[in-house]
Formats: structure tokens, sequence, C-alpha cells
């Protein structure tokens, strides 16, 4: 996507040959900050402090991250560590075990001296593909919003809502659930989108808002409570999020929230729909509520908000009484029966294990 006119990836090989560059996502939306990494310590960094985050992106920086580990050192302990200390960082989204387990299972067979650069070249590999997967999830995507703007009167807008950043900044480029919509935009459909703050680290307000304003499709921050007001007034034609992990029977894992998002859809009859890359499905787990682990993350993004002064200086406040505890669950399952339809890179099915076995035979046997 493009960022004032120029494009780019939220992650690049730097030309130096021995460094990643990411856009530091922890300084957004008040400043457009790159970073460079040098050493899988600063890649498990990167992930555990969300200067990268969301699935698809989390696992490319894994990627990236052991090749990092093997330029300095190929050998098999180097190998294993650097598979151990990314798959440690975060552990709900189910991209960095599949990023990290197809980065072992290519390089560990090689003799040392080559891995170096096989997993340079599986990195950038990785990071093509998941940027030609969500533009498939875009394709699959966009006629459910043209059969949506078809039912409006000229000149109004089809109505989504969308919860936390499922967009290109959450992947290498597209975005999942911004797909369609960047597409739709693109051809020329009247959208608006309803963006979901999504306390407490407010991806949504500060990431999602960021790149509605930067495509230039028009959008409203909301804070997380309206969405079922939004949707028992007509305000929500469709809503569309992404997922960290879609289990064997459709369970959709997604950011604290979701499922509240899903239950006030199913009332208000708002289809709920899941952009879904396949690398999110998880074949080997069926229940959601039961196999998938949460990350519980710090109380103080709970008790502490960032944002800017008036001067542009960012400051950190209490939001708290400083002797309450504070939990930080940051991630919930929305079950299969709340889900009206998976869009994959492969088309829309049914978050049923039949529907995803039709699509992806190939993966799930
Ligand atoms: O904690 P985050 O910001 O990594 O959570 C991100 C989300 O929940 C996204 O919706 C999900 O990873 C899908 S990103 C295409």
């Amino acid at each position: 996507m493009k960022v004032q006119g120029k494009p780019w990836r939220t992650i690049w090989p730097e030309p130096d040959g021995e460094s990643v560059g990411i856009i530091d996502q922890t300084r957004l939306p008040h400043e457009f900050a790159t970073l460079t990494l040098r050493t899988l310590e600063e890649a498990a960094h990167a992930i555990r402090s969300m200067q990268v985050r969301g699935a698809p992106l989390i696992g490319a920086m894994a990627a990236y991250g052991m090749w990092l580990a093997l330029r300095r050192d190929p050998s098999d302990v180097a190998l294993a560590r650097a598979h151990a200390t990314l798959l440690a960082t975060r552990p709900t989204a189910i991209n960095l075990r599949w990023a990290l387990d197809r980065c072992h299972a290519h390089l560990a067979p090689l003799p040392p001296a080559g891995r170096a650069a096989a997993a340079f070249a599986l990195a950038a590999s990785i990071c093509d593909e998941d940027a030609a997967i969500n533009r498939g999830i875009g394709a699959a995507g966009l006629p459910l919003l043209r059969a949506l703007a078809a039912m409006k009167k000229t000149g109004e807008p089809v109505n989504l809502l969308t919860h936390c950043n499922a967009g290109w900044l959450a992947t290498v480029d597209w975005g999942t659930a911004t797909a369609p919509i960047y597409l739709a935009h693109d051809d020329g459909l009247e959208l608006h989108v309803w963006v979901d703050e999504t306390r407490p680290r407010n991806q949504g307000a500060s990431l999602t808002a960021w790149e509605m304003l930067n495509h230039g499709v028009p959008h409203t921050v909301i804070v997380d409570n309206a969405g079922g007001h939004l949707m028992q007034h007509g305000q929500v034609d469709l809503v569309i999020v992404g997922t960290d992990r879609v289990t064997a029977r459709g369970d959709v894992c997604n950011k604290i929230g979701t499922y509240l998002k899903a239950l006030a859809a199913r009332d208000n009859g708002v289809p709920f729909y899941v952009a879904t890359p396949s690398p999110s499905i998880d074949f080997m787990v069926r229940d959601g509520l039961r196999e998938i682990p949460i990350e519980e993350r710090a109380a103080a993004e709970v008790t502490h908000l960032t944002g800017c002064r008036e001067d542009g200086s960012l400051a950190t406040i209490r939001v708290t009484p400083a002797g309450s505890p504070a939990a930080n669950p940051a991630f919930d399952v929305t079950p299969a029966r709340l889900v009206t339809g998976l869009i994959t890179e492969r088309g829309v099915c049914p978050a049923t294990p039949a529907g995803l076995q039709k699509l992806f035979s190939d993966r799930s046997s």
C-alpha cells in the first residue's frame, strides 16, 4: 500500500544484506517511523513489544528472524534456539508456528553453510505469498460488497464494521479484512467503515483509522461498545474482521471483543464474515474455546493509555485508580455458529468442517 504516494510493505530486507526493516507500529498514528533489526533478539522483541503485530505479519517477522539468527550461527543448536525463541513471543496466532515450522522443516536438512541463504529466500517467499493470499481474499470478498452496494440507493454507502486492525499493517501488504474494502473502494463502490477503537491497545483507533485515512476510505472511529447500538439502528450492513486462528470446525479466535460483535450481529441479522488466510487455519485444533491458548498481556495496557499532546509529543497517562488490579486477555473465540462465512484466498466458505474441507482438502486430511 502507499504512504504519501510511496509504495510500502510492512517488512523488507534492507539493501545492506544483513538486516530487516519494519514500520514501528507502536509509534503510529502519530509518527511514521521505521526500524532496522539485525539480530534474533531484536526480531523477537519486535513481535513481543508489538512493533510488528497482526497474525500474518508475526509469521513473516519470524521467518526473517530465523534468517537473522542463521546469518550469525547456522548450526543445529542455533536453528533450534531461534525456533524456540521466536515461538515463545506470542502464543495465540497460529501463523507464528506455521512460519517457524515451515522454516525449520526446510532448513534443518540442509548443510549449515547453505542455511542462511535458504532462510532468506524462504522469508522473502513467505512475504510474497502473504501479499498474494491477501489480494486473493480481496477478490473473493469483493462480490459480497458489490451485492450489498447493488441494494443501496444511489449515493448511499455500504456500511461496514471492523474490529482491531486486520489491515495491511497486520500483514505484509493489503491486509485481510481490508483487502475487499480497498478493492471495492478503488473500484468506485460507495463504502463507509465503522472502526472499533479496540481497547486496550487501540489498534482500530490508531492503525485501522490511519490506514483508512491514508487510502481515502470514508470511516468513523467508534468506541468498542457502540457497535451493537449501530446494528440495532440498521447502520451496519456487514461486519468483517480478521483472525489469529480458525479451527478445523470453524471457530474463530481474534482480538478481544470480536465475540461480542458477533453476538450483536447475530441478534440483528447482520452478516458476520471473517477474512481467513489459509496459514491462519489450524487443522490440528477443533474446539477453539478449549484448545487455543489466549495471550494474557500486561495490566499496564489496560490501566494506562498513550496518546499525542497538542504539541505533538507523546504522553502515557493512567486511567484507573492506582490500586485497582486489571486483567488483559488479548483474544477471544467466536463459535463457528455465529460466523456467516470465511473469506479465504480460495473463495468464501461456511465456517464448518465441511466448508473448510471443500476448499482445503489438500491441507485438512
Ligand atoms: O494483538 P494484535 O494486534 O496482533 O491482534 C491482531 C488481530 O487480532 C487481528 O485481527 C488478527 O491478527 C488478524 S490480522 C490480519
